[in-house]
């Protein structure tokens, strides 16, 4: 590598010393040139500075998949990643997560690697196939369903970032992305085996899309993962849990089988004008079944009720003509009660003239703008992060109270890593005299899930220590904040809970961004 140096980057290496159990930090700047890439970095350090440090690699190419580390909080191959690319001075190099550390950026690949002996990771023949060959020819059209999940090197990179495999019974993401590839494959004969394999631990999954969007190799696991679940759902054998929340969808169109006729009691005494009383307004206010029907999460719907009046918005509710956006049926991979729910939702956008749709939740704003039907009706749909940061932007709306405390901002994954919205929260919370916000050490795009996306918020039963939530609140305390401020319902619901299972609702509250803003208003 003889090009010119660039410029200096500082490597912060989070380290293990295996014989004093000893964890500790060593800083190495290393002189970056063009192509330079963190493995080859990594060798600089170890032949220049320090031959101790221990880290995996094989190939160099992106094909061993065993030099997985954490770059700045997020998992990828250091082999696969040039110094340059990450575009800053300094960086934070850590071992992956969800795995036991051997030495310094090395980890025991066992828990992961492991799930893979719960799966038949080869074909599964029937003795018919061998009685007439000539029908079990396949055609090149049915066996490229799957090349794209072959291409998974089991980095274990998904495992690191995937909240769900805190909990052991999970199979992680490229384990159930494999047994798919079976499934998918016309080679395979196994599927009943293999939907049978993973029939009680697919639904601990949250489809918070980490796997996908760190995967090197960009395969799609998440997807995989609903796809399986419409295979098992459509056998009908299902977690008695999982089976309440699609039963009361089905009957009551929403997931707490709360009559719909029930679903404005969150307005009472506020005057929201809905359908089909009103069926032309400014704003389409979309309030989500956890907001519309439960006592805590109502004070969420109105709060922005009351930020629309400040702002004299002339806004309106689908009243009990709203029905669950579905997002949670998607995701647990009934598609046939999304598609009713949908078509009944565009129908009421087709009769309500509007501007815009404004959503409380984030997974609404989610399936309205990339789930089909949805996403090919030309909706017009904001986040009310969105909205009320656009409006604060506009000089339209200003916090006056003081509001004197420590606040850290969770990222819901269906509003980051799903969409790229991490701004507008933050810039409303940033707008608010007093507050002190502060980050988490992950945060962003590296963000850790609450743990109840995909139904998992309905459908939850793992063992208070296994449950994501609990991770998150730790975090959150060990930054001495009094608030944890979010922008979705399933996340308050989830972190709150957390905070009551770890006894600490005195110390640390959960509020929803715009509950914090109708406080300074
Ligand atoms: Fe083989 Fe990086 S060394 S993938």
């Amino acid at each position: 590598m003889n090009s010119e140096i660039e410029k200096t980057v500082e490597f912060r290496i989070h380290r293990f010393d295996p014989k004093e159990k000893r964890r500790y930090v060593s800083t190495f700047k290393v002189p970056v040139r063009k192509g330079m890439t963190l493995l080859d970095a990594l060798m600089y350090i170890k032949d220049n500075f320090d031959e101790s440090l221990a880290f995996r690699h094989s190939c160099r190419m992106g094909i061993c998949g065993s030099c997985g580390i954490m770059v700045n909080g997020k998992p990828m191959l250091a082999c696969y990643t040039q110094v340059l690319h990450l575009n800053v001075d300094t960086l934070t190099l850590e071992p992956l997560q969800n795995m036991p550390v051997i030495k310094d950026l090395v980890v025991d690949l066992e828990p992961f690697f492991g799930t893979y002996r719960k799966i038949k990771n080869v074909l599964i023949k029937s003795e018919e196939t061998f009685k007439k060959p000539e029908e079990f020819i396949q055609m090149p059209s049915e066996l490229k369903k799957f090349w794209d999940l072959t291409l998974c090197t089991k980095c274990s990179i998904c495992y690191s970032a995937c909240p769900a495999a805190i909990d052991e019974r999970f199979l992680g993401p490229s384990t159930l992305a494999t047994n798919y590839r079976f499934i998918t494959d016309s080679r395979d004969e196994g599927s009943n085996e293999r939907l049978k394999t993973i029939a009680e631990n697919v639904w601990l999954c949250t489809s918070c899309n980490s796997c996908t969007l760190f995967c090197p190799k960009e395969v799609d696991s998440s997807s995989s993962i609903v796809n399986e679940r419409s295979l098992i759902v459509e056998t009908g054998v299902i977690p008695r849990t999982v089976m309440e929340v699609l039963n009361n969808i089905f009957k009551y169109h929403n997931p707490m089988g709360r009559y719909q006729t029930k679903r404005m009691e969150w307005a009472q005494g506020l005057n929201v004008k809905t359908f089909p009383e009103t069926a032309k307004a400014e704003v389409l206010y979309f309030v989500c079944c956890l907001t519309a029907y439960d006592p805590r999460h109502q004070e969420i719907a109105k709060s922005m009720a009351s930020v629309f009046s400040t702002l004299g918005v002339d806004f309106a509710s689908l009243g009990a003509e709203e029905w669950c956006c579905g997002d949670h049926m998607l995701r647990l991979g009934e598609r046939g009660l999304f598609e009713t729910l949908a078509e009944h939702n565009l129908s009421m956008f087709q009769k309500f003239e509007t501007e815009k749709i404004v959503t409380l939740s984030p997974h609404c704003y989610n399936t309205f703008n990339n789930d089909k039907p949805y996403s090919d009706a030309g909706l017009n749909v904001q986040h009310y992060t969105q909205f009320v940061a656009e409006a604060m932007d506009q000089g339209k709306l200003k916090p006056t109270k003081p509001f004197s405390q420590r606040v850290v901002y969770h990222d819901p994954c269906f509003l980051g890593k799903r969409n790229e919205i991490y701004e507008a929260p933050r810039r409303i919370l940033e707008a608010i005299n007093g507050l002190e916000l502060v980050e988490m050490r992950r945060t962003r795009e590296n963000s850790f899930c609450c743990g109840g996306g995909a139904g998992r918020v309905w459908t939850e039963d793992a063992p208070p220590e296994k449950r994501p939530c609990i991770s998150r609140v730790k975090e959150a305390l060990e930054l001495g904040v009094q608030i944890i401020a979010t922008s979705c319902p399933f996340c308050v619901s989830l972190l709150d809970d957390a905070t009551k299972v770890l006894e600490v609702e005195d110390k640390i509250k959960v509020k929803d961004v715009v509950e914090i803003l109708k406080e300074t208003m």
